[in-house]
């Protein structure tokens, strides 16, 4: 049953997620504040089914766990059926191109395309076609908002309130959708952002010049109140950049020691997927009072649920 819905409901000023850049303050508040009514919704058992009837066409282009399921099962709670489409099966093996595979699919009518795509500004192309709302689940190094807006959610149901906060980004700046995305979130919610990489990966020029940059952890890492970890984005570095896997352990791994340089209560996030002895040592990523791994995933669902049912449904009103 489609839940009934109020006629004076907020609603958002972006008709697409392509990217956090996309999204008024008042958007970034709405979808938070929906992502934790969700939440607290699929805790207690009381999630209205509010997509129920529409159709959410998946096109993944690139490989993925989190993100890919997370927006599955937030389509499922709120009622929608999901279309997978698969590349590796498709026309395209044909010859038919990106944008005429992308107009053939608009044509059945979606109510939303989720997408994730290896070259940069692929969802900006796809929401210039489809009738309807595009979502990024990550394009390039570009941006990746909906992974941005679940760290946010994470640590705000950590902190209680993350303004005026810290956090550190650990890794691979350079070629990080995560990092992009944000780089571009956090500082919009008050946070004081650190990013820390060896020059390499470190990128010529931030977002914002608030954004303090470091080259080690023993510089960067003393009060902060959270850190992220990041992947070395291999597959989108041109020539190896970083000597060994233990090299950069050594120098940028995380262990309960050097977390403890942030802070004795400093936790630690990574998106995955995480790397144990690249990133972080075992016994680190096993702490799970420490890393709050378990809980970004878990906060994977109602982050996207909220997008999903505040996108498609923008202009109807809301029960909530
Ligand atoms: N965090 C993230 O984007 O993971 P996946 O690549 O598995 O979706």
């Amino acid at each position: 049953m489609q839940a009934e819905r109020r006629s004076d409901s907020p609603s958002l000023s972006a008709r697409n997620l392509t990217g956090i850049d996309d999204l008024s303050d008042s958007d970034i508040a709405l979808i938070l504040s929906r992502a934790q009514f969700y939440a607290d919704a699929l805790r207690d058992g009381t999630v209205p089914r509010v997509l129920e009837g529409k159709i959410i066409l998946s096109l993944f282009f690139e490989d993925s766990t989190r993100t890919r399921t997370s927006f599955d099962v937030a389509a499922n709670r709120l009622g929608a059926d999901v279309v997978h489409w698969n590349a590796e099966t498709s026309s395209l093996k044909k010859g038919e191109s990106f944008e005429d595979t992308v107009r053939t699919l608009s044509a059945l009518g979606p109510d939303a395309i989720v997408m994730r795509h290896k070259e940069f500004g692929a969802p900006l192309t796809v929401a210039k076609i489809a009738a309807c709302p595009v979502i990024n689940g990550g394009d390039s190094w570009r941006a990746h908002p909906t992974q941005a807006l679940l760290d946010a959610l994470t640590l705000k149901r950590h902190f209680g309130e993350i303004e005026g906060r810290t956090v550190a980004i650990i890794g691979d700046i350079a070629h990080s959708r995560v990092a992009s995305s944000n780089m571009e979130l956090l500082p919009r919610l008050g946070v004081k952002l650190r990013v820390i990489a060896p020059e390499v990966l470190m990128p010529e020029k931030l977002p914002s010049d608030d954004i303090e940059k470091f080259t080690t952890l023993e510089d960067g890492l003393p009060g902060a109140d959270a850190v992220i970890t990041l992947r070395l984005q291999k597959e989108r570095m041109e020539s190896a950049l970083i000597d060994s896997d233990a090299a950069y352990f050594k120098a940028f791994g995380m262990t309960h020691e050097r977390l403890d340089l942030a802070g004795k209560d400093a936790v630690l996030l990574d998106p995955g997927p995480f790397l144990r002895g690249v990133q972080i040592d075992d016994a680190l990523a096993d702490d799970r009072s420490r890393f709050l791994y378990d809980r970004q995933v878990a906060n994977g669902a109602p982050t996207r649920m909220a997008v999903l049912d505040l996108f498609m449904n923008k202009g109807a009103s809301s029960p909530l």
